[in-house]
């Protein structure tokens, strides 16, 4: 007869061995887990840790060098390199992650999200997991199992992974100011790969270009007058009215994507954040007073595809005018156009001989491909688009739920190694290419 109680002591004996055996393991899942458990976190993200243990790793693949930049006094940078035959006549690639994650709150997890804990099933909880300490592991594991299985493959160009800091911020301090200097120059970058996003079905997706925001703040003054009266060209009835004209053309570019004519990062999206009027009083505000200023904020985004100067002729014209004694306020929050004044988007047809490379390779891993998709935020590939160096924004992870910056940020073991796979292909062939790209603007279209 089957007694539970019995199997009690082995089953102890062989999680006390299996526990050992993991603690001194040293594989790829493990190495992901350790990086996983340096705390990275916003607001004092330790840069120190973390580049520490990557050049250790680094130190133990054959063939790569690895650089600490400093772009403060506080603000370290790492850069690997696996030198090309053909360098310098072919430019270089390059692999970027970002050190730092978002906080995590620990009580709303659970498991700590510094513990990296497996459950049986596989699957590594830890804030980072996604976003995106996965491909900065993977892009390593990758060409240490290249050089392992092929010792004879030699990339043509410079193969360069890059570990920046302050993405989480914004990135002005991290990637921001990187390529601003004579050292990100002399890399000589052709093409580079960042971070993507988890799809929740059988197909990886890919991003070609972020979605910029802008805070537009806007106001109206005019007469005050009691409440009773009525009368023209109150502050409130003119902001109601631009309220309105925002609304109608929220309208338009929503029925776009409800039509399934456009995705959601495709189109300009405005929505409102904030109203503030009204004269406030001890029990809130005064009644019988109309108020002679009236604001109200929203959060715009625009795809690359949008015409920012249209898009302020119609907030100068139609949103906020003057005639209607109304101003306005734009803080744009990132840049729509390149340095050569093209969309900040990178191509994926033929036009663009990396996109068929890419593509190719991820089906050579056995592999798909979603529709190539903006990201409705923003990354630091915004930095290096704005060069003109084309950017596909992938992380390879399917059907995993899309959890960065959420609570219980977690990634499965058989996706991060199958991602490593992906990546083999992907380097073998991008440091192969012997082609040349030209950047060429792509047509502006206004969703
Ligand atoms: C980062 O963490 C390491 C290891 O815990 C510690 O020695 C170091 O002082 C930390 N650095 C900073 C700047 O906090
Ligand atoms: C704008 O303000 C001026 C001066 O107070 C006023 O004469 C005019 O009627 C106002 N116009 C509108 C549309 O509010
Ligand atoms: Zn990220």
């Amino acid at each position: 007869m089957f007694n539970p109680l019995q199997r009690v002591p082995l089953l102890l004996f062989f999680l006390a061995l299996s526990t050992i055996s993991a603690a001194e393991s040293d594989t790829p899942i493990s190495r992901f887990q350790n990086y996983l458990r340096i705390n990275t976190a916003h607001p004092n993200p330790n840069y120190t840790s973390p580049i520490t243990y990557l050049i250790n790793f680094a130190n133990s693949i054959p063939n790569l060098h690895s650089k600490v930049l400093h772009l403060t006094p506080t603000i370290p940078l790492l850069l690997l390199t696996w030198p090309g035959t053909s360098t310098p006549s072919l430019p270089s690639i390059l692999f970027n992650s970002h050190l730092d994650s978002v906080p995590a709150e620990p009580e709303k997890w659970t498991h700590p999200p510094f513990s990296a804990h497996k459950t049986s099933d596989g699957r590594i909880f830890a804030r980072g997991a996604q976003d995106d300490k996965c491909i900065g592991m993977q892009y390593l594991e990758a060409i240490k199992t290249i050089q392992s299985k092929d010792p004879d493959f030699k990339p043509l160009r410079n193969v360069h992974i890059l570990y920046v800091p302050e993405e989480e911020v914004g990135g002005f301090d991290g990637m921001g100011k990187f390529v601003e200097t004579k050292e990100f120059k002399e890399l000589n970058v052709g093409f580079v790969m960042d971070e993507g996003q988890a799809s929740t079905n059988d197909e990886f997706r890919v991003f070609y270009a972020d979605r910029t925001p802008w805070h537009m703040v806007i106001k109206a003054v005019g007469t005050p007058g009691h409440g009773s009266r009525l009368y023209d060209n109150t502050a409130m009835e003119n902001l109601m009215k631009s309220i309105e004209v925002i609304t109608k053309f929220r309208e338009s570019k929503f029925d776009i994507v409800k039509a399934g004519l456009a995705a959601n990062s495709e189109v300009i999206s405005v929505n409102p954040v904030f109203l503030k009027a009204g004269i406030p009083s001890p029990t809130g505000f005064v009644m019988n007073m109309q108020p002679s200023e009236a604001e109200a904020g929203f959060d715009i985004r625009m795809p690359p595809t949008a015409d920012p100067q249209l898009m302020r002729k119609i907030i100068e014209e139609q949103w906020a005018p003057a005639w209607r004694n109304m101003t306005y306020e734009i803080t744009e929050k990132g840049f729509l156009r390149d340095n050569m004044g093209c969309p900040l988007m990178t191509l994926t047809s033929d036009s663009n001989p990396w996109w068929s490379v890419f593509n190719e390779a991820v089906t050579r891993a056995g592999g798909k491909l979603s529709k190539p998709e903006i990201l409705a935020s923003t990354t630091d590939a915004r930095f290096m688009r704005r060069l003109g160096i084309p950017t596909f924004g992938f992380s390879p992870m399917k059907n995993t739920p899309i959890l960065l910056h959420d609570h219980n940020e977690f990634l499965k073991d058989t996706v991060y190694l199958e991602g490593i796979k992906v990546y083999e292909s992907i380097i073998k062939s991008l440091s192969s290419f012997e082609g040349s790209y030209e950047h060429r603007c792509n047509a502006v279209s206004q969703q």
